[in-house]
């Protein structure tokens, strides 16, 4: 890693980051996403920890996970504000240090865009939720507007390095439900605070089926 892009990485994208997550109108969406959250909750890529001010007074204690240190550092602050107990972890979604069937609900607001496996942070997310768990998600991802979608295509490589891993094309919806979670609610809207490529959500929530059969051999495949 070159001094400048260490400097970026350390230094500005913390910043940049924390400034973007920040707007009101996704203020807005995580606390309407979050309305229903309850019980044993994980948080995955927590962040610099904008959604904890979004949480309803009944939750009083979450776990998150999060890779980045930096990142973690910035949390602390907004940690130390909240009236929520916050268990926080240095860890990868991809290999949650949870034993399965722990949580009643996991959140994750704009995150699957970076998470590098995010197949597999998601066959992590169905594994930790109990059946009938839910998973709350706040995503920006992939537009159906082909010319738009095009964009994304080509602006994807430049987003990757300056949003630290980030991608504004993913198809979300297909990420979740091709883990085996049901979606049973879904807003797909501009949020409009970014640039079109940026700003498309998949907003809602999927649920572990009870009865699931079809769970394992769809995540083995
Ligand atoms: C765009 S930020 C969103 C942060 C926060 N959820 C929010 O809404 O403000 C994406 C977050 O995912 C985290 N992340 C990326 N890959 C991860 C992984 N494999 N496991 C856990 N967290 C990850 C990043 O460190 C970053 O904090």
């Amino acid at each position: 890693m070159n001094f400048f892009h260490a400097f970026y990485k350390t230094k500005v994208f913390p910043i940049l980051l924390d400034l973007s997550m920040e707007s009101k109108q996704l203020g807005k969406a995580r606390a309407k996403n979050l309305v229903n959250a309850h019980g044993r909750i994980l948080e995955i890529g927590f962040g610099t920890g904008q959604s904890l001010e979004h949480y309803p007074q009944i939750v009083q204690k979450i776990s998150t996970v999060d890779t980045n240190k930096i990142l973690n550092k910035k949390a602390q602050f907004r940690i130390s504000k909240a009236s929520i107990d916050v268990q926080n972890h240095i860890a990868n979604a991809e290999k949650l240090p949870f034993a399965d069937g722990h949580f009643d609900c996991v959140v994750s607001h704009m995150t699957l865009c970076t998470i590098e496996d995010v197949n597999a942070a998601m066959k992590e997310v169905v594994r930790v939720l109990k059946p009938g768990g839910k998973f709350f998600f706040l995503e920006h991802g992939a537009c159906p507007d082909i010319k738009i979608k095009k964009w994304q295509d080509r602006w994807n490589p430049i987003q990757r390095i300056i949003g630290g891993g980030c991608n504004c094309n993913r198809y979300i919806d297909l990420i979740i439900e091709s883990s085996g979670l049901k979606i049973i609610e879904l807003e797909n809207y501009h949020m409009g605070d970014a640039p079109k490529i940026l700003d498309y959500m998949f907003q809602g929530v999927a649920v572990k089926e009870i009865n699931d059969r079809s769970m394992g051999s769809r995540l083995s495949e």
